[in-house]
Order: structure tokens, then C-alpha cells, then sequence
């Protein structure tokens, strides 16, 4: 994937951004507040997502316009491809001049990582935000997975009503055996999906660990569920059934997929138990690597790099890592210390000055 052009109009703080990026390493530097994460945040939409930073699409329109209109000239399989944004009071997409029944359509047509400081939690913080690397990733190779998973979402929802109501009318339990088989059938689907991207993120992870810790212990990531992997969706029924008892006092559902959780093991060591700063660090990095090889392993596309002011958390022998060792892909580092980038070999640096390029020069 590599981006040609970028112009957006009506989007956060650009009031006519016109952008030619270069096929390798793009750095946007500039002082804080100047429209750097908003840059990331206009490509990253192109992936059919919701904004990284969580806002609403209506935060998305600048102050005082009508509407956001954000174009990308753009490299997918080899064929030049057009995508258009346009953010009114819902959010509509074009790809190729051809409207699309919704915007999150564009997802499988444009790949993209970000990786933001939010993500340096990703080994520390509780395993919802775990659970969530592993959806968007899935996600975007699988635009259907996001439909399961919704509908997973709102079975889980359904059962937790169910389990409520059941105090008032305790006769009604058997309604809740139809229910879980059909549950369990969801839970074996998003659980297949989550299985198999974990396999293949283990053959990945622990090289791209090695290149940016130049460490030689071994870093291995396991999913973890207490149902298993082979379990028959009648094994999984029977798991809900005995979980019932406990989930009649909680009004929840405590087994399922929404609950599962990675293991990351150096050595053998929980990092998160026994990690130093430094080492979750370099896992959270590896993860999101990992996330754009696996990507290119099953579509042969590699990602747009999204990486917003994670330079100044991470030390020189890391920064110089992602400077000069993610070859071969269109990479866009957002950052406002001079210092971070002095290691850089290759690349362009555009600095940015009130959402629109002061600056261009070519290293
Ligand atoms: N909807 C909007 N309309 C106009 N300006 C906006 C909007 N949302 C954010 N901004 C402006 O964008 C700037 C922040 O941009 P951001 O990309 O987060 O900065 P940084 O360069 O630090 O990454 C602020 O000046 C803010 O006022
Ligand atoms: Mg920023």
C-alpha cells in the first residue's frame, strides 16, 4: 500500500491540505497543536474504522464548516485506486468514484497500523485493551469479523438481560438452553478467528522482538480462554450452562470471548509480572510490527505505518530501530523534538505549522 496524494478540506484544523508523501519514511514534525495526530487520524479513516483517538465524527468537521472532504490517491495491488471520505452530518465513502452503502465499507480496501502512546499500555493495562489489538486487527483482515463480533456482542447482552430477569422469574431458566447453544456457536466462530491469528502472530513476534530489543530471550504470546481451542460448541454450551450459577449473581456473562486475554512470556516470565520498563516497551512495539507482517503474510499488501509521538517514549537503540529498519513500506511518524529523528538515514520531514506544510526537506 503506499500512498500518492492526500488533500483534505473541512477536516479538523485543514483548511485545503495538499499532500504528496514519499513512498518510504514520512516525518511530520512540528510543535504540539499544529495538526500532526489530525494528519494520522485523515489516513487512518480510510481503513473504514472509527477515529483512533475515539472521537465522533462530528469532532471530525473543522469549527464553523459544513463538512470534512478528505481525498487518497492510493497503491493497492499494484492498481493506482481512489477513496473519498466525506464527513456531513453522517459519514459517506466513494472508492473509485462509486458510492458505497456505508463508510465502514472501505475496510479490505485500505490497510493501515497506528501505533499512538495509548499503545505502550498495551502489556501493562487490564486485557480489555488486548482484547481490542486483537479485534482491530482481525477486523481489518476480516471486515466480516467485526459483524460477528458485534452480534456475539449483543448475544452476550441478551444473555445478561436474561440472567436478570430470572430472578423475578426463576421458572423461565429453560429458555436460557436454546439460547446458549446458539451462543456457543457464536463463541466457537470469533474464537477460531482469534486461535488462528495468534498462531500466526507467533511465528512473526519473537524476530521482530529480537530486532528491536537485540535481545536474545524468546518472546511467545499465547491466547488465553478456558475454553480451548478444539472444544465442540456442545462442550462450549455445557461450560455457559455450569457458569450460570455464578453469572445468576453478577448478572454477567464470565466466560466468552470478552473476557479472554493474551499471554506474553519472555522466557517463559509473564512480562507483565516480570518485564522491565524497557522490555514491555519493546513488546507493545513488537505487537503492532507484528500486526503489519501478518497483514502482509495474508494479503500481501503491507499496511500504511501510523505512528503518532511514540518517539519520545522510547530510547535511542529503539528509535533508531524504527527510523531505519521498517524497510520496504510507507511509513508516517508523527513527532516535536528535532532530537528524536537525528538518527534518521532516509527519509522526508514535513513540518507542519497550523494544519498545512511550512517545510519540506528530503534526507
Ligand atoms: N474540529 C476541529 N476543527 C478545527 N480545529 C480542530 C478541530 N479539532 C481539533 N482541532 C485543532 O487541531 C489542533 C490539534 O491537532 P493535533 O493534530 O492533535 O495536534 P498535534 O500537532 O499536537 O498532533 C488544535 O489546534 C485543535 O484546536
Ligand atoms: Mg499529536
Amino acid at each position: 500500500m503506499i500512498i500518492k496524494n492526500l488533500s483534505s478540506k473541512g477536516f479538523r484544523n485543514f483548511s485545503g491540505l495538499e499532500f504528496s508523501p514519499a513512498e518510504n519514511m514520512n516525518v511530520i514534525y512540528g510543535d504540539n497543536a499544529h495538526g500532526k495526530t489530525n494528519l494520522l487520524e485523515a489516513i487512518w479513516l480510510f481503513c473504514g474504522a472509527k477515529s483512533f483517538r475515539g472521537a465522533k465524527d462530528s469532532e471530525l468537521i473543522g469549527f464553523g464548516q459544513q463538512k470534512a472532504v478528505n481525498s487518497c490517491d492510493f497503491i493497492f495491488g499494484e492498481v493506482e485506486k481512489n477513496a473519498k471520505i466525506i464527513i456531513e452530518d453522517k459519514r459517506k465513502a466513494e472508492l473509485n468514484g462509486k458510492m458505497l452503502s456505508s463508510a465502514s465499507k472501505l475496510a479490505g480496501n485500505f490497510y493501515a497500523i497506528v501505533f499512538s502512546p495509548t499503545d505502550l499500555n498495551l502489556v501493562n493495562d487490564g486485557p480489555a485493551v488486548r482484547r481490542r489489538f486483537l479485534d482491530t486487527a482481525i477486523g481489518q483482515l476480516y471486515p466480516i469479523y467485526n459483524e460477528k463480533l458485534r452480534s456475539y456482542m449483543k448475544a452476550v447482552n441478551q444473555r445478561n438481560t436474561i440472567l436478570r430477569d430470572l430472578k423475578f422469574h426463576s421458572d423461565m431458566e429453560f429458555l436460557l438452553d436454546d439460547f446458549e447453544a446458539s451462543l456457543a456457536v457464536n463463541i466457537k466462530d470469533i474464537l477460531k478467528y482469534r486461535y488462528r491469528y495468534v498462531e500466526i502472530l507467533k511465528e512473526i513476534l519473537p524476530e521482530i522482538y529480537g530486532g528491536i530489543s537485540g535481545e536474545r530471550e524468546i518472546l511467545d504470546i499465547e491466547y488465553s480462554s478456558p475454553i480451548s481451542k478444539d472444544l465442540p460448541v456442545e462442550n462450549i454450551a455445557e461450560i455457559l450452562k455450569l457458569s450460570r450459577k455464578e453469572d445468576f449473581i453478577t448478572g454477567n456473562t464470565s466466560v466468552g470471548p470478552h473476557r479472554d486475554d493474551l499471554d506474553l512470556c519472555l522466557n517463559g516470565a509473564k512480562v507483565k509480572n516480570f518485564g522491565s520498563q524497557g522490555q514491555k516497551r519493546s513488546v507493545c512495539l513488537a505487537l503492532k510490527l507484528s500486526e503489519a507482517k501478518v497483514l502482509k503474510k495474508i494479503t500481501g499488501e503491507y499496511p500504511i505505518a501510523l505512528l503518532d509521538d511514540v518517539m519520545s517514549e522510547l530510547d535511542q537503540n529503539r528509535q533508531n530501530f524504527i527510523l531505519n529498519h521498517i524497510k520496504d513500506w510507507q511509513v508516517f511518524i508523527t513527532c516535536c523534538d528535532p532530537s528524536n529523528i537525528k538518527g534518521l538515514k532516509n527519509g522526508t520531514v514535513f513540518e507542519m505549522k497550523g494544519g498545512n506544510f511550512c517545510n519540506i526537506t528530503v534526507k
